[in-house]
């Protein structure tokens, strides 16, 4: 795979929501994240590729919202380089914690985040039918509750 470039999203670039609404479907949301939180970019041979953003939620936790590939650009090993890139930003920013929430029916990204280390701590349960007004289905099930991810950093 060439080389993948990463940097934070500068202040008055146009926020990349074609990327971001792959792993988020609602603009509101999102919205709110680019708000609260630090937004990074990455790029191959200046093709925005990928995204994601990182919210501080309790002192010394940041929280990984939002990570998104290209769909042409899947499965080449991008998604991973962000998830470990976002641990080591995390770990420079001081955070002594870094959280990831995602849905039950999210099986390729309940994999990829134990691979990068991080452990299921809890489920939040109803989250998708408490903040979505429409149904998820994904692989088939119903997307319904959070599965909350933690690893020490
Ligand atoms: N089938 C099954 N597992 C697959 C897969 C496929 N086609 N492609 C990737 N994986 C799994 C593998 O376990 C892989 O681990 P490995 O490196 O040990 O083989 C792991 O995912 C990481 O693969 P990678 O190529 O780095 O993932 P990616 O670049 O496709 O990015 C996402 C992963 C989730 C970011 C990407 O698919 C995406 O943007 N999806 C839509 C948005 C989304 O759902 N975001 C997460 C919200 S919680």
């Amino acid at each position: 795979m060439e080389k993948i470039l990463i940097r934070e999203m500068n202040k008055g670039e146009d926020i990349p929501y074609e990327l971001l609404l792959l792993a988020d479907p609602s603009r509101e949301i999102i919205k709110d994240y680019i708000n609260r939180g630090i937004c990074y970019l990455g790029f191959i041979e200046n093709s925005l590729v990928g995204v994601y953003i990182l919210l501080r939620t309790r002192p010394f936790t940041l929280e990984l919202v939002n990570v998104a590939v290209d769909e042409r650009y899947q499965g080449k090993g991008i998604g991973k380089t962000l998830v470990l890139d976002a641990i080591s930003k995390a770990r420079e920013k001081g955070a002594k914690t870094l959280e990831i929430g995602t849905g039950n029916s999210s099986i390729m990204q309940l994999a990829l985040y134990q691979k990068c280390g991080l452990r299921i701590t809890g489920i939040d349960k109803d989250f998708f039918k408490r903040h979505y007004k429409e149904k998820i289905l994904e692989n088939g099930i119903e997307c319904i509750d959070m599965i909350r991810l933690s690893m020490d950093l």
